[in-house]
């Protein structure tokens, strides 16, 4: 038996101010579109927006259903809403922020399990890194340089016998 260990690496700053001016200005579009939520269930709403490498920015935010597991969070719209649009632009930086109507603001979220493994797919698809940009309405932001840091270990299509 051999023990292995995974560690990874993620930058904290104690509040919007510490960014550089184009990952501030993403994290604050980040918290005006988690208005466009769509989130009467949870009332927990979340904006993403993405930087594409040509400077393109595409926003997405959560969209409920009353047939709870077909709601889809913040990042798979806006990765889906960026792949769709410029399939063949990579994707640079995604800005994450939320608005819980009923409780706190005021940490950083992360993704969920299912949005990791489409933040993997579009990762290894373009062999380049994905930054993520995470931070509430206010406080602390996290900055991961890669999205695949998030999802080790993970099932990806090379397992795939095509
Ligand atoms: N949600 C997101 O949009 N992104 C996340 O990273 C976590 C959760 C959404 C899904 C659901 O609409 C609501 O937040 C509560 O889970």
């Amino acid at each position: 038996m051999e023990k292995q260990l995974l560690h990874i690496e993620y930058l904290v700053y104690d509040d919007i101010n510490g960014l550089d001016d184009a990952d501030a200005w993403l994290l604050k579009e980040a918290r005006e579109v988690t208005a466009h939520a769509y989130a009467p269930y949870s009332h927990f709403q979340v904006g993403a927006v993405i930087r594409l490498a040509n400077g393109e920015i595409i926003a997405g935010s959560n969209q409920e259903n009353a047939s709870f597991p077909i709601g889809l969070c913040a990042e798979r719209v806006a990765l889906a809403s960026a792949a769709s649009v410029y399939p063949n632009i990579d994707i640079d930086t995604i800005a994450i922020s939320y608005h819980n109507i009923n409780g706190d603001s005021s940490h950083p979220i992360s993704p969920c399990g299912i949005c990791r493994q489409t933040l993997a797919e579009y990762e290894t698809k373009q062999d380049a890194p994905i930054r993520l940009v995470m931070g509430g309405l206010s406080g602390k932001i996290y900055v991961v340089n890669r999205a695949n840091d998030l999802l080790p270990l993970s099932f990806s299509g090379d397992e795939l016998a095509l």
